[in-house]
Formats: C-alpha cells, sequence, structure tokens
C-alpha cells in the first residue's frame, strides 16, 4: 500500500469523495445519483454508483430488512465506499440508510471533509403518492414488513452538507446544487 489516497485521486484530477444519499423510499435517491454521476462523468471525474437496487442482489442478497441486517447492510456498503476513496474515486451512495448511528460510522470512516450526506427530504406522504415500484401499496397492505416510515423508522439527518426539498427543486436542479457544491469547495 505504498502509494497514497491523495495520489490516487491526483492522478484522476479529483478529490475522493463519498456522497452519501439518504431518504425514504421513493424519496428521489436514485434519481438524483443517476444525474449527479452522469455529470460529473462528463466533467471528466471518476465517478461510481453504489446504489439499494444493486448492491441487495449481489454483495449484500444474504440480508433482509430487520434492524441488524439493515445495519449489516450499511456497515458493508460503507466499507466499500470507503475503499473507493481510497481508490481516489468519488462514490455515491444512494440508500435509505435510515439509522444516524450507521450514518456517522460510515462518516467515521473516511477523513474530514470526504464525507458528505445529502438528505433527501421528501415527506412521507409525497413520497407515498409517487410509489414508483408499488413498494408503499404492498406495506400498507402488510405484504412487506419492516417498511421505512410504515413500520420502521426514519431518522432524518440532524445536520447534513446538504439538504435536497424534492417539492421545491426537481431533480435536475437537485443534481446541479450538488455538482455545485462540490466545485465550490475544491
Ligand atoms: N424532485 C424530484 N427529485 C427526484 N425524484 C423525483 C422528483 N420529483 C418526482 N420524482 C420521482 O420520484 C421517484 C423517485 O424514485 P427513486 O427510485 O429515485 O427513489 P429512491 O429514493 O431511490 O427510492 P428507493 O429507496 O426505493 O430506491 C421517481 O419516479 C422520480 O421520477
Ligand atoms: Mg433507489
Amino acid at each position: 500500500m505504498d502509494i497514497s489516497k491523495k495520489s490516487r485521486s491526483e492522478l484522476k484530477g479529483q478529490k475522493a469523495t463519498i456522497l452519501w444519499l439518504t431518504g425514504l423510499s421513493a424519496a428521489g435517491k436514485s434519481t438524483i445519483a443517476n444525474l449527479v454521476d452522469a455529470r460529473l462523468h462528463a466533467l471528466g471525474k471518476h465517478t461510481y454508483l453504489l446504489d439499494g437496487d444493486n448492491v441487495r442482489l449481489g454483495l449484500n442478497k444474504d440480508l433482509g430488512f430487520s434492524d441488524t441486517d439493515r445495519i449489516e447492510n450499511i456497515r458493508r456498503v460503507a466499507e466499500v465506499a470507503g475503499l473507493m476513496v481510497d481508490a481516489g474515486l468519488i462514490a455515491i451512495v444512494a440508500f435509505i440508510s435510515p439509522f444516524r448511528r450507521e450514518r456517522a460510522m460510515a462518516r467515521r470512516l473516511v477523513g474530514p471533509g470526504e464525507f458528505i450526506e445529502i438528505f433527501v427530504d421528501t415527506p412521507i406522504a409525497v413520497a407515498e403518492a409517487r410509489d414508483p415500484k408499488g413498494l408503499y401499496k404492498k406495506a400498507r397492505r402488510g405484504e412487506i414488513k419492516d417498511f421505512t416510515g410504515i413500520d420502521s423508522p426514519y431518522e432524518p439527518p440532524q445536520d447534513p452538507e446538504i439538504r435536497i426539498d424534492t417539492t421545491v427543486l426537481s431533480a435536475e436542479d437537485a443534481a446541479e446544487q450538488i455538482v455545485r457544491f462540490l466545485g465550490m469547495r475544491s
């Protein structure tokens, strides 16, 4: 391990970072994360997107949605994102990640300024009305247990680096706000 994180990210012309999007199901995390990924890629940045929908089918396919499994889910994702930062990448993480403690743990894995918590703030009524995957409907019918916001808690960030109110900001404008934040601090 002779090559440092600093030299790896300098070679890529960027500051290695975790962009951690948290929020309810259907809040807009994946939608916004994909737009951020595309914009940064177009700017010549080296990114990678970790999304609940892909990681849960592979790395974390042994995990369910109990509190214990949700904690382990986030621990593994945080470790992988931390390795990506070591590799000099901008890791974009789009997970509900409902617990404050686990998000704080993820933050501690990387250096100061390398963890950007983005609260995709969508009220449950709005998220439930969108329901693009029909999950709220299933949860209300009791076909899904431990669903965040219904019978499993969501702990909103108290001091996120970025808060996105999707009731007033389009997904495109949200992505723009995030990319601008990165530009301003470098
Ligand atoms: N301002 C907005 N920002 C983001 N998404 C929006 C916005 N307005 C409407 N939407 C819609 O809301 C839905 C959000 O779904 P998305 O899959 O991105 O949510 P998610 O937070 O990733 O949920 P999950 O945790 O279930 O993966 C999409 O259908 C998107 O088009
Ligand atoms: Mg998603």
